[in-house]
């Protein structure tokens, strides 16, 4: 078997709509990016939405766009990828980094007024939405995310780059907080190769992210090489960045957009497949989906190696791996990480569900073009390792202690 941890599929308008750019004569920002953005926008219900070329820079717009200044603290979940965190230090503000719910991996209202109260000075939070589940915006009789960031003044920015289409209730993710961060990496739910979206209702913060997208020059300029009516002329009013999404990419953003739904149903076969089989294994755990299946994107399956399994997760990822089964780590938290560990004394054992997490997740392949026969050989090795009693005669090698460098 060859299943690799992720693939990508193609087979729609992308390469009808690549032709239209080619033939257009005009590669990069134009109508393309214009009409991604429109549908996006109209999708997710907001108001407004900037295409930029990764979701690193749309993070990097908001803290921006909200006025994160040096020195600020801003709190952001320690299981992420890097960067959630790094853009809170492109602004020479510092991360507070919290810790998360072992089942979900998503930060809940409990571990967020814990944070507030011992933080009372910070800014914003970055919102992860794990995996592609929403977190807790709202609860009933109670603060959800939402009230609490409210409620202490909080701005709050979503890292929505595994979480495109997700809903929490009714609602699409892309309306709740000030600003939300969509991600179209190679490997996401829709892609564009690179790029992203930065999404809001708020008239000035998109505004602004417009301005910075281009080099913080005043106007829109893009037809100034094109059309002959164009005026030359532009000022530049601050020292912005070049972040615009060009047509090209934009051109396979429409075509994975037309396709996303049923992207999201054939990802939750996979998720729905892996329940099924894997569920009654004692040695892991699978993630939790607390509300209905239909509102996560399931854009990452992470399972966790329980201590008391026979194998550990180094291994297991070895042995999958000799089995022909590309898997992932969804991740090495933040704390672990050299530059934050020493810029910040980082201690994981004040973290300690992002710890157990860490120490045993896996990502499993999920994504449309998984055949049932590919699910089933994954489940069947998944299920020989986990159980294999020969693995207990085996010494359980431990897991690098990269906080200690031993
Ligand atoms: C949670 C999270 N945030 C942000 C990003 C950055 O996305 P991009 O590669 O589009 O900049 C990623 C990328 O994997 C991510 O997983």
């Amino acid at each position: 078997m060859n299943i690799p941890f992720s693939k990508i599929s193609l087979t729609g308008n992308e390469s009808h709509y690549i032709d239209q750019v080619l033939k257009s004569g005009w590669l990069t920002t134009s109508s393309k990016a214009l009409k991604f953005e429109q549908l996006f926008a109209e999708f997710v219900g907001a108001k407004f939405a900037c295409a930029v070329n990764s979701c690193t820079a749309a993070l990097h717009l908001a803290v921006d766009a909200i006025g994160i200044r040096p020195g600020d603290k801003v709190m952001v979940p320690t299981l992420t990828f890097t960067a959630s965190a790094e853009v809170i230090r492109y602004m020479g503000a510092d991360p507070v980094l919290l810790d998360v719910e072992y089942g979900t991996g998503l930060v809940s209202p409990a571990i967020l007024k814990r944070a507030i109260k011992e933080n009372p000075t910070v800014k914003a939070l970055i919102l992860v939405h794990y995996a592609g589940q929403s977190a807790e915006m709202m609860i009933p009789e109670g603060e959800g995310i939402l009230d609490l960031c409210r409620n202490h003044n909080l701005n709050l920015i979503e890292d929505a780059a595994h979480a495109f289409p997700t809903k929490f209730g009714n609602q699409f993710v892309g309306t709740f907080g000030d600003i939300t961060c969509f991600s179209f990496y190679a490997n996401k739910t829709i892609t564009t190769g690179e790029g992203g979206m930065f999404v809001t209702n708020n008239e000035a913060y998109y505004k602004r992210a417009k301005i910075m997208r281009l080099h913080g020059i005043n106007h829109d300029i893009w037809d100034r090489f094109t059309s002959l009516n164009s005026s030359w002329q532009y000022d530049v009013i601050e020292p912005g960045f070049k972040y615009n999404m060009a047509d090209l990419n934009a051109a396979i953003g429409i075509a994975q957009f037309e396709r996303a739904g049923y992207f999201r149903d054939e990802r939750q076969r996979c998720a729905q497949f892996y329940y099924k089989n894997l569920g009654q294994l004692s040695n892991i755990d699978l993630p939790v989906c607390y509300g209905p299946l239909e509102n996560h994107s399931w854009h990452i399956f992470p399972i966790i190696i329980r201590p008391e399994a026979p194998i550990s997760r180094n291994r297991f990822i070895e042995m999958m791996t000799n089995e022909g089964i590309g898997v992932s780590v969804h991740y090495k938290p933040i704390h672990r990480m050299t530059y934050y560990r020493l810029a910040y004394n980082l201690n994981p054992c004040n973290y300690p569900n992002a710890e157990l997490i860490w120490q045993g997740t896996v990502s499993l392949p999920i994504y449309p073009d998984l055949t049932e026969a590919e699910l089933e050989f994954i489940c069947q090795t998944v299920k020989s390792l986990v159980s294999n009693k020969a693995y207990k005669t085996l010494p359980i090698e431990k897991v690098p202690d990269e906080s200690t460098g031993s």
